[in-house]
């Protein structure tokens, strides 16, 4: 097959979606790679690099969707590439389609064959192509945290770990899923003390068996969050109900109760957040305050660490990518379910339900496409 990886041209995105070793995957299959030129520089990728690993280089992003039968990116197509897709075209990338009715719309017209990284989904529902970002986010979570605790940037200037003689500070975590387990396995070896909490028993439990010593389970509910935070130093919000908004677990009122220079991280951004004041920050300004605490609430901030959200990334697509382009996405679809729940849009057909029920659009079975 004859795969085409674009430069990412989204808004200070970084990452690029195959590695020089990636490349050296295909090539052992006996497939054809071409990258646009600097395709890997944000994430530290030279093009030599991958020229040396068997790929062909192309200077344009329209000679890449020109020639490629599959095209593996990173975020979504924007407007100005919409036109450069072709009709049963392959494209593997994140798409958010239910985030975007103009998108969702573009891909339908465009007739493309749509496989979204965010659906991917194993037989025990979780995604694997989500995974690694949620892994970077939560302890990126406390790498963050700990600086914005420093008093030139107006934290309470406590340093995590403490040092002999000095207690360390205190560390909520609201969520015990992917990111709250990375964040509170962070905090813990910098020598925090932690308090993780979650809705769920079952996960508390394994929490309590795995964690380190200085890591308390707690359950989440309103009158246990109000007591720990009036304690807390860092807080960490990751809670995900999945497919609905983030519940908000700290509102406005509950402010006043936390003490000043309190950082708060809001990993939830994306889902709405889970503490009221929190709006979408970027890298360029990712803070803000309100009543004395620092809120921290970038909404890609694996995008900040790019070389290793890119091998992280990849590590994870790359074992699917190899098969849709050993069998073809139709036979690899219909052989592997995980892959099967990618397919959103396919040849004008939306055949993701969710999609559908976003923009009120026809919803056809994925096995009319198959
Ligand atoms: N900002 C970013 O750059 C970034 C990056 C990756 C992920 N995220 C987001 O982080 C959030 C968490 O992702 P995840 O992969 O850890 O999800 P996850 O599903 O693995 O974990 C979520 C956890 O929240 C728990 N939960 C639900 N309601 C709760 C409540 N009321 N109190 C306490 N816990 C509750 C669930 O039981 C679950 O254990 C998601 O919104 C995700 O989109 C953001």
């Amino acid at each position: 097959m004859i795969i085409g990886v674009p430069k990412e041209i989204k808004n200070n995105e970084n990452r690029v979606a195959l590695t020089p070793a990636g490349v050296a995957e295909f090539k052992k299959h006996g497939h054809t790679v071409y990258i646009q030129s600097t395709a890997g520089e944000g994430s530290g990728f030279k093009d030599e690099e991958y020229i040396k690993a068997g790929a062909t280089l192309l200077p344009t992003i329209e000679e890449i969707y020109g020639i490629a039968e599959m095209i593996i990116k990173v975020k979504e197509p924007i407007a100005s590439e919409y036109n450069l897709i072709k009709k049963d075209q392959l494209l593997f990338t994140y798409f958010h389609f239910a985030s975007s009715e103009e998108l969702t719309h573009a891909m339908i017209k465009q007739g493309a064959v749509c496989l979204a990284y965010e659906t991917v989904e194993k037989t025990d529902r979780s995604l694997p192509l989500l995974v690694p970002m949620s892994e970077v986010a939560g302890r990126m979570a406390i790498q963050e945290g700990a600086k914005y605790l420093e008093k030139p940037l107006k934290g309470k200037g406590i340093l995590l770990g403490g040092i002999p003689g000095v207690p360390p500070a205190k560390v909520l975590v609201l969520g015990g899923g992917i990111v709250g387990t990375q964040a509170a396995k962070m905090a813990a070896g910098l020598g925090a003390r932690v308090v993780i909490m979650d809705v769920s028993l079952p996960r508390l439990r394994y929490l309590s068996d795995i964690m380190p010593q200085n890591v308390v389970t707690i359950m989440s509910n309103e009158y246990n969050i109000r007591e720990a935070i009036r304690e807390a130093d860092l807080i960490v919000g990751a809670v995900l109900i999945p497919g609905a908004k983030a519940p908000h677990l700290i509102t406005r009122d509950m402010l006043k109760t936390m003490r000043p220079g309190t950082v708060v991280v809001d990993v939830a951004v994306d889902q709405g957040g889970c503490i009221e004041t929190c709006t979408p920050t970027t890298h360029e300004n990712p803070t803000f305050i309100i009543d004395d605490v620092v809120h921290y609430c970038v909404a890609n901030m694996p995008g900040a660490v790019p070389y290793t959200s890119t091998l992280g990334l990849t590590n994870a697509t790359l074992p699917y990518a190899i098969q849709l382009a050993n069998k073809g996405w139709k036979k690899a679809c219909a052989e592997n379910e995980e892959l099967k729940k990618g397919l959103n849009v396919v040849d004008g057909k939306v055949v993701y339900k969710g999609v559908a029920d976003a923009w009120n659009l026809t919803f056809e079975s994925v096995e009319t496409v198959l």
